[in-house]
């Protein structure tokens, strides 16, 4: 079907992992759609080479952020303002019917039937379930539609700064008009959510068709040990009760992308390696809620990793250096290095 296409999106080479994943994942699962992926400038050209190996169609897009920071600082999420950038997706009216999905999703079998719905259907939010959470949904592109999101974007904003709200603000019906746009939970299952309901995933965890990575740690932040094929359990987030679909996510990543990675030179030899040091290093570093006990904030192992290093090294932002270190480029023999993150949470773990 050449006018249907499942669309993504990726502004940066860390969350093009995820789009190479799920590009993969749909492919093994033999859609017969075509797969587009949305990049903006930050996307590196090595990077955007491996995603012509995956995606039927690479296009550049320039960067919507809501800039939203008040709104986003509710979602513990300042980084999510560029989801804007997600509304490119009604601007390909080559398709008559696309499916968006994040790149931090993952396709456990073929769901090309989701093309029967009709404009806006999606599931329901784990966390408000009468708004629809925006990672997968079914939509008809058009430029009307396009330019309507934009003009309340600019005029009314979004209520969670990013494109979810806003989303939800022009498709305010969804919740209470046509329950066949309701997706079933199982097209969007976020494993957080399996610990909220813990019975109901028992029961119908095994039906899932998509799992939705949702919320600050993704997959490839994780560290992955390629001999035992598993996560490292001492690098889970104590919310995702069972990996299984991290390790699935792994299991895809190394088999079909890690070799066209390192093909294009975007991972270097010893990189891998680095990368698996990295991810429980990382989970630390960047995540309060992995570490309720000591609160380590970026701010606080910023400072502290300043005052371990001896001589002065020039001033990078948290943010900054998360970024790097989301694109494979942290000081490890420096600033980043693990010993150095280890003293750290062992003084606050004292
Ligand atoms: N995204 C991106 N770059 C970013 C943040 C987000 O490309 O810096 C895209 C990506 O497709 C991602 C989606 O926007 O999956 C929504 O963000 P995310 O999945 O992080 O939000 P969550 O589902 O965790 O709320
Ligand atoms: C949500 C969605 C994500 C969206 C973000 C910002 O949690 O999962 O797709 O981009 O919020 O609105
Ligand atoms: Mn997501």
């Amino acid at each position: 079907m050449t006018d249907q296409s499942f669309v993504t999106l990726s502004t940066n080479d860390s969350y093009a992992r995820g789009a190479l994943v799920l590009g993969s994942s749909l492919k093994q699962h033999r859609t017969t759609k075509r797969l587009t992926v949305l990049i903006t400038p930050q996307v590196s050209e090595s990077m955007r080479k491996v995603l012509e190996k995956i995606f039927d169609e690479v296009i550049l897009v320039d960067i919507l952020d809501s800039r939203d920071s008040a709104h986003l600082t509710l979602m513990k999420r300042p980084e999510l303002g560029v989801t804007l950038t997600k509304l490119h997706c009604w601007s390909l009216i080559q398709y008559s019917k696309c499916v968006f999905m994040d790149a931090d999703t993952l396709v456990l079998t073929n769901i090309d039937e989701l093309f029967e719905r009709e404009e806006l259907s999606a599931a329901p939010d784990p966390g408000w379930p009468d708004c629809f959470n925006s990672g997968v949904f079914v939509y008809r592109p058009s430029i009307e539609t396009y330019n309507q999101l934009l003009h309340m974007a600019s005029e009314q904003g979004s209520f969670d700064g990013g494109d979810q709200g806003l989303l939800n603000m022009f498709f305010s019906s969804w919740a209470t008009t046509d329950i066949k746009k309701h997706l079933p939970f199982i097209y969007n299952l976020s494993s957080i959510s399996i610990y909220s309901y813990l019975p109901a995933f028992k029961a119908f965890g095994a039906n899932a068709k998509v799992v939705h990575f949702l919320g600050r740690i993704k997959p490839w932040n994780y560290t992955y040990d390629p001999k035992t094929k598993s996560v490292r359990s001492d690098s889970h987030d104590p919310t995702v009760i069972d990996p299984q679909f991290l390790t699935m996510w792994w299991d895809i990543f190394t088999t079909n992308i890690l070799p066209l990675l390192q093909h294009f030179g975007v991972v270097k030899d010893t990189f891998t390696a680095l990368h698996a040091l990295s991810g429980l290093a990382y989970t630390l570093a960047f995540s309060c809620g992995f570490c309720r006990k000591a609160e380590v904030t970026d701010a606080m192992l910023h400072m502290s990793i300043g005052d371990l290093s001896p001589p002065p090294q020039p001033f990078v932002s948290s943010e900054e250096r998360k970024e790097r270190w989301e694109q494979g480029q942290a000081d490890y023999m420096g600033a980043d290095s693990f010993d150095n993150i280890k003293r750290k949470l062992d003084t606050y773990l004292q």
